[in-house]
């Protein structure tokens, strides 16, 4: 269904449905594989590695998984099991091709639909899609639920000061300023991402932290993901341009208690 504002301006699509479009859906991928040009190549996903220990042996679920390719990471790397989640059709259909011949496998649903009964998995990671999701705190009682004792889940978002506020600025421009305005103000952004617009949930820092901790999570890590000189082929201007603003925010935690 769409949907306008008081202005009349239709809705931007949410979530996975917003991946479905094709030229979405192209560019976002060819971003992401773009290698030293990607900034999870550079900044998001050294962390994420750093923080995700090893991996043997795990039962994963991935929410808002996209193409699923940390899956075949995990797979190769020993996990027993990993299962993506996405909304978006063109994505799980590019996840299934990823996990061809692998155990992984790959379900449509929405981030906010997801449950399973208590200790089904060891390990729930979640990159780059929780800021699309309005409500957090449901999905990280699920996953406090899924999880088995011992437990942990990874997630990465856009970082906080990025979400707070859009500069708008030239498509095929190098971003030279940002602008963090309106932090305080939590909610939902309109944003212009990947050739169309979309709806981004800007959160605090301390938002995302205090919402791990009432779903009874211990924050065991909080990152923001400096850029590392190692991935970017020794690019010097590069890596300073990488250095000026955060982009990602990781958040780690385990289950406390029963
Ligand atoms: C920025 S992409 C990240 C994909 C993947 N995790 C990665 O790191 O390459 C965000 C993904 O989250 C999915 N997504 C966003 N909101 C969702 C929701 N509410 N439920 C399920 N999937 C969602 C999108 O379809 C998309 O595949």
């Amino acid at each position: 269904m769409i949907t306008s504002n008081a202005a009349g301006e239709p809705d931007p699509v949410r979530g996975g449905a917003f991946y479905d479009a094709p030229q979405v859906l192209e560019r976002y991928l060819r971003h992401r594989h773009s290698g030293t040009r990607s900034p999870n190549h550079v900044m998001e996903e050294p962390a994420l590695f750093d923080e995700l220990g090893p991996v043997s042996g795990l039962r994963v679920l991935d929410l808002g998984c996209g193409d699923a390719a940390i899956g075949r990471t995990l797979l190769a790397s020993g996990c027993r099991g990993y299962l993506g989640i996405d909304g978006s059709a063109e994505m799980v259909r590019a996840a299934t091709a990823t996990l061809q011949g692998t155990p992984g496998r790959v379900e449509r649903m929405d981030i906010e639909a997801f449950s399973a009964p208590p200790h089904t998995f060891d390990l729930i990671v979640s990159r780059l899609a929780l800021h699309y999701v309005e409500d957090l705190d449901p999905v990280l009682a699920a996953c406090r639920r899924a999880l088995a004792p011992g437990g942990r889940l990874l997630v990465t978002v856009v970082h906080p000061v990025i979400t707070s506020h859009e500069t708008p600025r030239g498509a095929k421009e190098a971003r030279t300023d940002w602008v963090v305005d309106d932090y305080f103000d939590t909610g939902p952004r309109r944003r212009d991402w990947m050739g169309d617009t979309v709806t981004w949930y800007h959160r605090t820092v301390e938002d995302y932290v205090t919402a791990l901790t009432r779903a009874r999570f211990a924050v065991t890590a909080l990152r923001e993901c400096a850029p590392r000189h190692d991935r970017l082929d020794g690019d010097p201007a590069e890596f300073a341009r990488r250095r000026r603003v955060p982009l990602f925010l990781l958040l780690a935690g385990s289950i406390m208690g029963a």
